[in-house]
């Protein structure tokens, strides 16, 4: 009997001595993690701190002194590219223009001058047509001075299955999309590698924290575009050069306007103008950024949530957009068909057509 007690016993002692260690391994796991846990925090705060309060306390910065007379922005006549355009001028740097029209572009670049007393210059240019353009825009940027690359002109059409797609169209959307950010950072880097001075800004998009359905193409293309971003980052930091790559959740500008789904938010969906002053004062500052705060936690939320999950929700709003976008298309159409037989009953359009 005696034997079995000293057996038990022995046996208990020996259990919870095991316990112990693994106490010991359990209080070392939950000690890593809370100091994990308060850094990661720490770590936070001070970048919400620096980056989205800091610049609202500082004075204004003199941006043509810190990267140089001019900054060109791509697609520039309209949305977040003008938007941009003006709060840069607004900072007294000289503005380079790229659009396809030169209408707007005059319209714009005389807006700029008269607002904000700088010197423009305008390039008209259809990125869709790929390499044919690029001579051209290099010949038109001799000489002067960029301190401010920004690479913003984008397309997306309304959401669509990839098959879907005309093979022109995917191709002018690489180039837009893709070409037109590698092409321009290709022409303009030299210099300011060679000034040890300048900032090159790269539109990607919040629809590339996880893939999109019906906008497999937008998505990617933006991906590509926040990769290339951060490796380029890598490359030139040591040369003096910001590398920043935005990621903007939804502005609203016409590229957003394809649906009645989308929150009406002014908040959420800020106003073109609104995004760029909070993006412009995040140079320099945050390499990588949504480049406004409500679209920060738009994207961290985003990030929390399992991809699988995210593309069924994408895929769901996706459809609703793209049936939007298609009785706004129809409705378009009956439109200007309508117009079109109204005109042809016009006594101008009879006596021509008489006339033929
Ligand atoms: N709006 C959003 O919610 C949102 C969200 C995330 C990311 N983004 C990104 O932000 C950037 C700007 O978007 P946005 O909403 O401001 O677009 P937007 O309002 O449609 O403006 C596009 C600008 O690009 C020009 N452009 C379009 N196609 C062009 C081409 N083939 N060649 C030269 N210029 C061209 C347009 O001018 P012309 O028509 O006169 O040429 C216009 O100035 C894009 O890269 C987009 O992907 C936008």
């Amino acid at each position: 009997m005696a034997a079995v007690v000293d057996g038990f016993d022995l046996l208990f002692r020996q259990v919870s001595n095991g316990f112990h260690i693994y106490s010991e391994v359990l209080s070392l796991i939950g000690a890593y993690y809370v100091t994990k846990k308060v850094i990661v925090t720490c770590y936070r705060v001070q970048y919400v701190i620096r980056m989205h309060l800091y610049p609202k306390l500082r004075p204004k910065r003199d941006l043509v002194k810190e990267f140089g007379e001019w900054a060109v922005v791509t697609g520039s006549t309209d949305g977040i590219g003008k938007a941009y355009a003006m709060e840069l001028a607004h900072h007294g740097v000289n503005i380079i223009l790229i659009s396809r029209s030169n209408e707007k572009l005059r319209k714009v670049a005389s807006e700029i001058e008269s607002f904000y007393g700088v010197k423009t210059h305008v390039i008209k240019a259809d990125f869709s047509l790929g390499s044919e353009i690029y001579e051209d825009i290099s010949t038109k940027l001799q000489g002067m001075q960029i301190g401010i690359l920004v690479n913003n002109v984008g397309a997306m059409d309304y959401p669509q299955l990839f098959l879907e797609m005309d093979a022109d169209r995917i191709r002018q959307l690489i180039n837009i999309n893709i070409g037109a950010a590698t092409m321009m950072t290709k022409l303009v880097l030299p210099q300011m590698v060679e000034r040890k001075c300048g900032v090159v800004v790269n539109v990607s998009s919040g629809t590339s924290i996880h893939p999109s359905p019906q906008l497999a193409l937008y998505s990617a293309c933006k991906t590509y575009v926040d990769v290339f971003s951060q490796a380029l980052e890598y490359e030139y930091k040591d040369y003096g050069i910001i590398v920043q790559t935005l990621l903007p959740s939804y502005v609203a500008t016409k590229m957003a306007d394809f649906g009645e789904t989308m929150p009406r938010s002014r908040f959420l969906i800020p106003s073109a103008a609104v995004y760029a002053k909070h993006a412009v004062a995040s140079i320099g500052i945050a390499n990588r950024t949504a480049g406004y705060w409500p679209h920060a936690v738009q994207s961290w939320i985003a990030r929390q949530i399992p991809r699988n999950t995210w593309m069924w929700g994408a895929n769901i709003l996706n459809s609703a957009l793209r049936r939007q976008a298609e009785v706004r298309r129809k409705l378009k159409i009956v439109k200007s068909s309508s117009k079109g037989k109204l005109a042809s009953k016009s006594p101008t359009a009879e006596s021509a057509s008489k006339s033929v």
